[in-house]
């Protein structure tokens, strides 16, 4: 058996962390013959509901989990992580404006990245799901300035994952038969899925569907899509939050098919004209712990105007926290 490794949640006790955990204690994110040790960091008036999540852990007598840490201090939370994955995040409230947000998002992706900077392992791969997860995995990053700033991610996977399962459907497809797809840019609605290199059986997915449901139809409803699954559940999206998440983990840290890429929130090194420094959804293949931006693609002028506009609103957002980063 191999050593254990540690893997840190925040909210650990939410409606995503409640997906989450089962799943990797399971091995489902680093495999079946991987222990891990769950760290896991929730707010103090929700450790007693944490505890209640562990007793559940502890029941499933899980072969791979190798111990649990449930702490309300980030210090401990990130001691020697491996892993860290930060779910838990300020909730958008009524009458607020995205600026507030990104500020009471900024209190708590901080501190958080200076913990992460001061106590987890020197190449942790972090991923941020909590809203709004670029610009917090942004403040989280140059919170850090020890580490690598390739340590610090953003999750795109949800969104890749509905883009590929909405272009089957379509299709008549399974996805496992669709690739090549990308999420360009912010996790918000101004993310662009681009399907110019997308293939379902092989063939260009844009030869086997028409222009105007394309852009009319399919592009809108993959942006939109926490907004229907938010009115039809009531709740926000949480356990395919939390598969997307254990998916983005396991390419990371166990490697991409050969030949296929996937979408993940990433610092822009400059790649395809993006502002280098803020955290963009890229194609990405992954190999030994490392990913590496899919270079090459041909760009067309349709592409370029969304790449472009949510690559403006993750400058904005940048510019509206830039007073949180470590100086
Ligand atoms: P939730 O409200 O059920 O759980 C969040 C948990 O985080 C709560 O238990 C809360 O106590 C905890 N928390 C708050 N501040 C914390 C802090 N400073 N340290 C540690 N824990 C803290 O929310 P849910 O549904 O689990 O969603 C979590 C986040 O994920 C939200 O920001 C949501 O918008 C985001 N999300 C992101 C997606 C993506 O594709 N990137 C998809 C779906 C949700």
């Amino acid at each position: 058996m191999k050593a254990p490794v540690r893997v840190a949640v925040t909210g650990a006790a939410g409606q995503i962390g409640y997906a989450l955990l089962f799943r990797i204690a399971s091995g489902d994110m680093l495999g079946k013959d991987q222990p891990v040790i769950l760290q896991m960091l929730e707010i103090t008036p929700a450790l007693p509901a944490l505890e209640g999540v562990i007793m559940e852990l502890n029941d499933c007598a899980f072969p791979l989990l190798a111990g649990t840490v449930a702490t309300d201090d980030p210090n401990v939370a990130f001691k020697d992580a491996d892993f860290a994955l930060l779910v838990g995040a300020m909730p958008r409230k009524q009458g607020m404006e995205r600026k507030d947000l990104l500020e009471a998002n900024g209190g708590i992706f901080g501190p958080q990245g200076k913990a992460i900077n001061d106590h987890a392992s020197r190449d942790v791969k972090v991923l941020v799901v909590g809203n709004p997860a670029n610009t917090n995995a942004l403040i989280a990053q140059q919170n850090a300035p020890d580490l690598d700033p390739k340590c610090f991610t953003a999750m795109v996977r949800l969104d890749h994952n509905r883009a590929m399962s909405q272009l089957a459907e379509k299709t008549g497809a399974h996805s496992t038969d669709v690739k090549g797809i990308t999420i360009w840019g912010n996790h918000s609605s101004t993310q662009y899925p681009d399907l110019h290199q997308a293939t379902v059986n092989g063939k260009p997915a844009l030869d086997q569907v028409d222009q105007d449901w394309y852009e009319n139809t399919y592009i809108p409803e993959v942006q939109q899509r926490g907004a229907a699954i938010i009115k039809a559940r009531g709740a926000s999206s949480a356990a395919s939050a939390a598969s997307a998440a254990i998916d983005h983990m396991r390419s990371w840290a166990l490697g991409t098919t050969d030949g296929e890429w996937i979408s993940m929130g990433i610092p822009s090194d400059g790649s395809y004209g993006i502002e280098p420094g803020v955290i963009y959804g890229y194609p990405v293949t992954c190999k030994g712990g490392k990913y590496e931006i899919v270079q090459g693609l041909k760009i067309n002028d349709f592409s370029r105007a969304r790449m472009d506009a949510t690559e403006k609103e993750l400058r904005e957002e940048r510019a509206a926290v830039e007073g949180l980063f470590a100086k």
